[in-house]
């Protein structure tokens, strides 16, 4: 299980320091969730936090999963790999033309990664599956860190993962919301390969103790 961090939900006067502190404890990437007060109803950073990323990135090996939770995405991809995101993943909802951009950002030497709104069906990303290496379930409405879990999440993690499996696919099943040592095990069982954690990695007093629960009960036996 790769384990991603949602840095929305760090301190953000001390993001370097938190950042490196949560790859420092066990976590793998660095999720950067982009939002633009327009998709979603919040609003947080550019391409100037990922290239403020990209030499801690550089050092530890982590990724830079960037989320993009803007309209007309198209419209900066181009800066955010640019600056340096290995990963970009963008919104069915966003995109009317959703292949032309999953090809767009292969082109441009990004990892293509797709996602949909918990309402959304499966089916809305069933044509791209096999371009694409990440495909994100959302299991809170996007916006802020801190949700509750959807439970009706796990039976479409279930169902993606039945569909990735049957094209041999060897893409990754992010899921992104809500989660916590509480559910991670359910999620993981369920079929995701790359949990996002924001609240649960950040919240409280230690990332270390927060990194090392989420691993323990990810790795329980059910
Ligand atoms: C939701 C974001 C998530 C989320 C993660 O819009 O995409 O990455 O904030 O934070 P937690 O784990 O606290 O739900
Ligand atoms: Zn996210």
């Amino acid at each position: 299980m790769i384990l991603s961090s949602s840095i929305i939900a760090s301190d953000a006067a001390c993001l370097g320091a938190q950042a490196r502190e949560a790859l420092d404890a066990g976590v793998d990437w660095l999720h950067i969730d982009v939002m633009d007060g327009r998709f979603v109803p919040n609003i947080t950073v550019g391409p100037f936090v990922v290239e403020a990323l990209r030499p801690l990135a550089d050092e530890t090996g982590a990724k830079l999963d960037v989320h993009l939770m803007i309209e007309e995405p198209r419209r900066y991809v181009d800066d955010f790999i640019t600056a340096g995101a290995d990963i970009v993943t963008v919104h069915v909802e966003g995109c009317p033309h959703l292949h032309r951009i999953l090809t767009h950002i292969r082109s441009r030497g990004a990892m293509v990664g797709v996602t949909l709104n918990p309402g959304t069906s499966l089916a809305a990303i069933a044509e791209v599956l096999p371009d694409v290496d990440m495909a994100l379930i959302m299991s809170v409405d996007p916006g802020f860190s801190g949700q509750k879990y959807i439970p009706e999440s796990t039976e479409k993690i279930r169902r993606l993962r039945g569909m990735l499996n049957q094209m041999a696919s060897r893409a990754w099943l992010q899921v992104d919301g809500g989660v916590y040592a509480g559910n991670i095990r359910e999620v993981v069982r369920a079929g995701a390969t790359v949990v996002v954690a924001g609240n649960a990695v950040f919240g409280g007093a230690s990332i270390a103790d927060n990194v090392q629960a989420l691993r323990d009960a990810a790795a329980l036996e059910a």
